[in-house]
């Protein structure tokens, strides 16, 4: 059967709100070129939403990470899938992501890249859960919405894989007609 999703946040709300990030980019860069990371899968969405609106020049790259252990309590080591095309040497890099819940894995992303000799780097996210945050020290520079601690999909989030291409968040409620047997 297939799951309930309820809205939490529409595709206007997204939009509008996204547009106003992405003001707030342009006038803090002033012009200034920015080197865009996507973090697949969850971040291509946004981040293309997002590079549509920024005025400045604009490049991107694409990295993909996974967190070892998936499932259990993440170390915090993650696991990089797909590095880079470019190297970062004198960029002003901005990370986009799609969620940060506990921190770990821009905390350590963060590190990595930072080893890269960056002239900057700034931190971008679609979507904060600021209440399961473990890693303190990841601080997000422009945050879209920050939201309660539900399991949420659409606009590049997903549950198993599926839901991505939703063009709103919702939260996938528990099927209620199902019993267990
Ligand atoms: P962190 O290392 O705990 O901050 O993990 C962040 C990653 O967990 C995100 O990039 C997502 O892939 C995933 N994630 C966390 N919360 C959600 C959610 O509510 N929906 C879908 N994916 C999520
Ligand atoms: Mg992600």
């Amino acid at each position: 059967m297939a799951d309930k999703i309820r809205v939490l946040l529409t595709e206007e709300e997204v939009d509008q709100r996204i547009s106003e990030v992405a003001e707030e980019i342009n006038r803090d860069y002033g012009g200034k070129a920015v080197h865009l990371i996507c973090i697949l899968k969850g971040g291509v969405f946004f981040t293309c939403e997002l590079a549509k609106r920024l005025t400045m020049p604009v490049s991107l790259d694409f990295m993909s990470v996974s967190s070892y252990g998936a499932g259990t309590v993440s170390s915090g080591v993650v696991r990089i899938i797909k590095d880079l095309d470019e190297p970062l040497e004198g960029k002003d890099v901005l990370i986009v992501e799609d969620i940060i819940d506990s921190g770990r894995t821009l905390a350590y992303l963060i590190e990595v890249l930072k080893q890269r000799k960056p002239s900057s780097i700034r931190l971008c996210t679609l979507l904060d859960k600021p209440d399961r945050r473990v890693k303190k020290e990841v601080t997000v520079d422009y945050t879209c919405f920050a939201i309660p601690d539900e399991f949420v999909v659409g606009y590049g989030l997903d549950y198993d894989q599926k839901y991505r291409n939703l063009p709103y968040i919702g939260v996938v409620e528990p099927d209620e007609g199902k019993t267990n047997v």
